[in-house]
């Protein structure tokens, strides 16, 4: 805890849809960190975020975009975050498109990092992960949001404290899914205790 203040935790939303399974998800797991801590919520849908131009800008004025939107508060909120949930859909096997748009975006945090030899996020950050698939099980089925958000993590220097994932979201829905709920209100209440000691 920061001296007896809240943690704030910030919640990527990257569903295309409201209210649906992965934002059911995130509620289940904030069930028991709601209460004295600060939730940010960064949904997708309502942020301007738009596509990394690849004009290496960010290779030359240090953790800046040439493009004025919401990307750099949303970099600014992470950066001030002491744990970050990271709630995806799958998406032909991987995030969702706004999420991908999202994560090139950190490419100024890349270049900080890589080529710069300047982390912008120089401390770990604790980071959840939760992505949710309609789907029944098949093989390989969530491979490809590891795949997606390994650099991403580099990017922010993540340390991954949990990943929860469900599929077959289209037959039962999260909220209706006994386990999910179980799994997810004591992942944060352990994540809860874990925050509270450090
Ligand atoms: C464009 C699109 C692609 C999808 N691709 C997959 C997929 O590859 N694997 C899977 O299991 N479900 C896939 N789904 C189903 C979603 O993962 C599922 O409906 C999920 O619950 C959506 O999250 P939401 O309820 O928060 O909107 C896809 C859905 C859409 C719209």
């Amino acid at each position: 805890m920061r001296g007896g203040l809240l943690m704030k935790i910030t919640v990527l939303l990257a569903s295309h849809r409201r209210n649906k399974n992965t934002a059911q998800a995130v509620e289940f797991f904030l069930e028991k960190l709601k209460e004295g801590n600060e939730i940010e919520y960064v949904n997708l849908l309502d942020k301007k975020v738009e596509i990394c131009l690849a004009c290496d800008y960010c290779r030359k004025h240090y953790g800046h975009c040439v493009i004025k939107d919401e990307m750099e508060s949303i970099i600014e909120t992470f950066h001030k975050s002491d744990l970050i949930v990271l709630a995806t859909p799958l998406y032909f096997n991987s995030v969702t498109s706004r999420f991908k748009i999202f994560i090139d975006r950190t490419q100024i945090l890349y270049n900080a990092k890589y080529k710069l030899n300047d982390p912008i996020f120089k401390e770990k950050k604790k980071v959840v992960i939760i992505a949710d698939g309609g789907a029944p099980h098949y093989p390989g089925q969530f491979d490809g949001i590891m795949t997606e958000l390994k650099h991403f993590l580099g990017n922010i220097n993540g340390e991954v404290m949990g990943y929860y994932k469900y599929n077959h979201t289209d037959e039962t829905l999260i909220k209706d899914n006994e386990t999910a709920r179980k799994e997810l209100t004591e992942a944060g209440e352990k994540i809860a205790k874990d925050l509270k000691n450090n």
